[in-house]
């Protein structure tokens, strides 16, 4: 009923998902390109209705064992509405973008979601193209509303994002929520520095997700991990501006989960207001946050390159709340250097109720060079709450405060 090409590619490493549904070596797509739904690339016409039904064709053909089905999006300016594309479907999908996606500015036309994948296993997301939340257009409208995120992945599984950028969320830029198996690699995201709540990517709840070779600069956390996520990898990841790198917040809802498994390593955070960081809010259940690792991670002129913060509460806040109950243990922070833009290059508040287990091992956080005619700055570590099981291995300047 549609145009369907074939395209033969030769994959010498699988490209569209692990496990049981990877075929590697040849595999054909057969392609539902949106244009021939009755998407136009004019920037101002809605595709949201072709894009759907793009993707209802592809998800419902039975491409059979050695094809997949991709729904293209080609060259041009795509305009469109919130998209659900959901499963399960037959195969494994592609949706390559090599053009641009256009959010709608008119936050009427939004529930809570832009683009969202439910109930998929096997995806791949890749493309030349772009994906413009438009998020100038409201940001200033923040205030107490909960503005949607641009890419939303749900209950996915073996799910490949790659090559894409995305640039301007209204909201976290790419979500990965309640999914197992999520690599996300080679991926660009820009949003200025004081975007409201631009997390380039967010995880939560979801087990076995891996982020590398991306470059991300946002107004909010590169990269935030959230409750009830595990075996989180985040590899060279060049993050700035931005929040830097954050476990958290944790324990803010009654019933939420912890972390458990983080592995950041060979980052850079340029210019962030923080580093690696964990923030857990106070009064909060009793949860564990444990099992994580940072290491060889270069910062270059960031605020609290390495944070806990166990009374975490952005704007205003009672402070006499009882303390944080999220455990934080088994925490090594490990070969971090570069230069501190805050005085206090180690910041370690830890709860009262539960007190940190971690570990320090070769730390080098320098102040930034001083102004002409003012002495240099020295660099601090500050503690509360350390638990005497913590360690501190190799040489730790500035030196560590437990
Ligand atoms: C892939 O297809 C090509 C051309 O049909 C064929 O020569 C090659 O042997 C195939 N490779 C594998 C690993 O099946
Ligand atoms: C990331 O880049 C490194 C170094 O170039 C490369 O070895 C690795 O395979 C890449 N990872 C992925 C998932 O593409
Ligand atoms: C964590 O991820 C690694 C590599 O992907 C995998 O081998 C391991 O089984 C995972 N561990 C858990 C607890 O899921
Ligand atoms: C670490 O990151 C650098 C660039 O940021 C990259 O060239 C190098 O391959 C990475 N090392 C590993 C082991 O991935
Ligand atoms: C760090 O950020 C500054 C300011 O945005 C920029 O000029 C510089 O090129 C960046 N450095 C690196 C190594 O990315
Ligand atoms: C501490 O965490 C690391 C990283 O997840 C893990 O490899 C190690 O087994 C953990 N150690 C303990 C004693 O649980």
């Amino acid at each position: 009923m549609n145009m369907t090409k074939k395209i033969l590619l030769f994959f010498f490493a699988c490209a569209v998902a692990q496990g049981n549904i990877c075929r590697a070596d040849n595999v054909t797509y057969k392609v539902f390109d949106v244009t021939s739904y009755g998407a136009a690339a004019d920037g101002k016409s809605d595709s949201a209705q072709a894009i759907l039904k793009a993707w209802a064709d592809a998800c419902a053909a039975d491409c059979g064992a050695l094809e997949n089905a991709k729904v293209m999006i080609p060259a041009g300016n795509f305009l469109a509405g919130p998209v659900d594309l959901q499963g399960p479907c037959k195969g494994a999908m592609v949706i390559e973008v090599n053009g641009v996606l256009i959010a709608p500015t008119d936050l009427g036309s939004f529930k809570k979601e832009w683009i969202v994948f439910r109930h998929v296993n096997g995806l791949l997301i890749t493309g030349a193209g772009k994906i413009d939340g438009q998020g100038g257009a409201v940001w200033h409208k923040m205030k107490g509303n909960r503005l949607p995120p641009s890419v939303k992945l749900l209950s996915v599984s073996n799910a490949n994002v790659q090559s894409i950028s995305f640039i301007n969320s209204k909201f976290f830029h790419l979500q990965i929520g309640q999914s197992v198996s999520v690599a996300v690699t080679g991926i660009t995201i820009s949003s200025p520095a004081d975007s409201p709540n631009t997390d380039g990517i967010h995880v939560a709840y979801s087990t076995d997700v891996k982020i590398s070779n991306s470059t991300i600069g946002s107004g909010d956390d590169c990269i935030s991990i959230g409750p009830g996520s595990t075996n989180v990898t985040v590899t060279n990841v060049n993050c700035g501006p931005g929040h830097g790198i954050s476990v958290g917040s944790l324990g803010k809802d009654k019933g939420e989960l912890g972390v458990d498994g983080v592995y950041v390593t060979n980052c850079t955070l340029n210019g962030t207001t923080n580093g690696v960081r964990i923030k857990t809010w106070q009064d909060s259940p009793a949860i564990n946050a444990v099992n994580m690792v940072f290491s060889d991670i270069v910062v270059n002129e960031a605020g609290n390159p390495i944070i806990i913060d166990q009374e975490y509460c952005p704007g205003n806040c009672d402070n006499d709340k009882p303390p944080s109950n999220v455990k934080i243990s088994n925490v090594t922070f490990e070969n971090i250097r570069g230069t501190s833009a805050s005085d206090v290059a180690i910041s370690l508040d830890c709860s009262a109720a539960v007190p940190c287990e971690i570990i320090l091992k070769d730390i080098n956080l320098q102040p930034l060079p001083p102004s002409p005619g003012l002495l240099p700055a020295v660099p601090l570590s500050t503690c509360e709450h350390i638990s005497t099981s913590s360690i501190t291995e190799g040489d730790i300047f500035p030196p560590s405060c437990f």
